[in-house]
């Protein structure tokens, strides 16, 4: 059996890596093309490396652009790519990216199978991008992987077939539990000069959020004053630090520790000793669940209701206050504890092989 793995930016590779493990374990053959949407070395290339990765098989060299421009190049160059590879059994698609959609609609009209990594998860909010990806994605699939209950009802409720859905568990989380000491050996809290359980990790990239200045503004205002009582470090997304040099934030910007992106083991080396996490992402939502860290979502919204219902987190939005009230609650150790969801076990990897034997 062959397995074409697409990955294309960073929230991918840490998916696709507990599943490669798992097919190489069972001796399948696979093959990982990389599309190329994120190229920078600290966005993409030190993933490789941290989480055991091989080297791409193909590299597609897609990079940035418009929504269109992007998925567009990225259907024929992929399209391309597969006609030089023997006919896969599998074509595994993770997440909720533009390479994500794009592989599988290329993927299914060349009849291949698609199996979606991550499937059913729902914002219920149509101006995300990544909304609109994961709905066409889940659609054009042969074989839905889901992570918990909720994705499966939503794909119930869109007429999705029940014997095309496995609810496999969390393979992001995968990733945590077996690279979680190697992190916490880095040290970097330490080396920051941070004191464990003493600071606030945030991340925000989402356009709703960055490219909008009067929403970044009213973020920034809050976490400035987050600052006042304890270090925040931002490791900043290119997509934002773009934005974080207009003149009118770059005070406010000042309070907070501004690194770059961090590979994935000093990130969590750095989120696994954090007091509290806030963030727009949405692995980073389930990966303080998986770790018990408070976080707050400064969204309106959430794909991953589990994290809220189960997990440590809160939807808070970008209303200052409510930021101020419930990172409050979490600097003063009252802040949400949460448990493990089902599945969240460290062995989704494992079960998604099986689907795709099966
Ligand atoms: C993409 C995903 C988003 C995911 C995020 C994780 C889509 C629609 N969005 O958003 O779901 O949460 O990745 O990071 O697929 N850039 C660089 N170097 C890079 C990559 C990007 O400088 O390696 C800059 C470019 O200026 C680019 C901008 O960041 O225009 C945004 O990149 P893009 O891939 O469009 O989307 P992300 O915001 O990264």
């Amino acid at each position: 059996m062959l397995v074409v793995h697409v990955v294309g930016t960073r929230p991918n590779f840490m998916k696709v890596a507990p599943v490669m493990r798992a097919c190489a374990a069972r001796g399948l053959e696979q093959r990982l093309i990389h599309t190329g949407q994120h190229y920078d070395a600290r966005m993409s290339d030190v993933f490789f490396g941290d989480l055991g990765l091989p080297p791409p098989d193909v590299h597609l060299g897609i990079g940035s652009g418009s929504h269109a421009s992007m998925t567009a190049r990225c259907m024929l160059a992929f399209e391309e790519a597969l006609g030089r590879l023997p006919p896969p059994d599998w074509v595994v698609v993770p997440g909720d990216v533009n390479s994500t959609l794009a592989a599988a609609l290329v993927a299914a009209k060349a009849g291949l199978r698609v199996a979606h990594l991550e499937a059913g998860l729902r914002s219920f909010d149509r101006t995300m991008p990544e909304e609109l990806n994961r709905v066409a994605t889940d659609h054009l699939a042969d074989l839905l992987l889901t992570p918990s209950a909720d994705a499966d009802e939503n794909l119930a409720r869109e007429g999705i077939p029940a014997a095309r859905v496995v609810r496999v568990g969390n393979v992001m989380i995968d990733s945590l539990v077996e690279n979680l000491a190697a992190a916490r050996a880095r040290a970097v809290p330490e080396r920051l000069g941070l004191t464990p359980g003493g600071y606030a990790v945030l991340t925000l990239h989402r356009p709703s959020n960055v490219d909008d200045p009067v929403t970044l503004s009213r973020l920034l205002t809050a976490l400035a004053r987050i600052a006042e009582r304890v270090p925040v470090v931002f490791p900043v997304h290119p997509r934002t630090r773009a934005r974080l040099l207009d003149p009118s934030l770059a005070g406010r910007a000042a309070a907070l520790r501004l690194v770059e992106p961090m590979g994935y083991l000093d990130f969590l080396s750095l989120t696994s000793g954090a007091r509290l996490v806030l963030t727009d992402s949405g692995g980073l939502q389930e990966e303080a669940t998986g770790l018990g860290v408070p976080c707050l979502t400064l969204r309106e919204n959430t794909e991953r209701p589990i994290t809220v219902s189960e997990g440590t987190n809160t939807v808070v939005g970008t209303d200052p206050e409510a930021i101020l009230r419930v990172a409050g609650e979490a600097l003063e150790r009252r802040g949400k504890q949460g448990r493990q969801p089902a599945l969240w076990d460290g062995h989704a990897g494992e079960r998604v092989v099986g689907a795709l034997l099966r």
